[in-house]
């Protein structure tokens, strides 16, 4: 805490973000002293929606997983990047499997990945018919209409979880 404490009110303009607790020892200690601290305006993220210490600040959108019909299941999911710090999704993990993989889709075949980029101030899809999440040897197979909790977990950004509805075997959000 001191340490964080430290950074914060050293090191306001570069980190750019800032963690909830980072937020209120500032507001605690030196509200005024940030504000007048960060006058080069750089405070796109001034709702306090991010990581301190530069992480970068990430948001899941539009995840669902399509009713498996095997004994593995697909996973997919935007992961939007709102700063410009560039991260890595490197591994999901799921009760629904103890081998949950990330998949690259080339020439119609997929094949493992170990991370996939997510650009600064873009975007990662994971979409039908290119990457996903793929879980393997899945332990039960939900239904349309249940939710697969996950975990994703990042090169730099805290890990996130994420409730994936269950819909249809053939759903596919692109194809409307
Ligand atoms: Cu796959």
């Amino acid at each position: 805490m001191t340490r964080r404490t430290t950074r914060t009110t050293r090191n306001a303009c570069f980190t750019r973000t800032t963690r909830t607790t980072a937020l209120v020892a500032a507001l605690t200690l030196s509200a005024g002293l940030a504000l007048t601290g960060c006058s080069t305006g750089d405070s796109a993220s001034a709702g306090g929606s991010a990581g301190t210490d530069g992480k970068p600040a990430l948001k899941v959108s539009g995840a669902f997983m399509p009713q498996p019909v095997m004994d593995m299941a697909g996973g997919f999911l935007t992961i939007t990047n709102e700063s410009a710090t560039a991260d890595k999704l490197t591994s999901v993990t799921s009760p629904l499997s103890d081998d949950v993989q990330i998949h690259e889709t080339k020439n119609q075949k997929m094949r493992q990945v170990t991370s996939f980029d997510i650009p600064a101030n873009g975007e990662l899809n994971l979409e039908r018919g290119g990457s996903h999440i793929m879980f393997m040897g899945i332990k039960e197979k939900p239904k349309k209409g249940d939710k697969v909790s996950i975990e994703l977990h990042f090169e730099k950004a805290d890990p996130i979880k994420v409730d994936l509805p269950v819909e249809a075997a053939t759903h596919n959000p692109q194809q409307h």
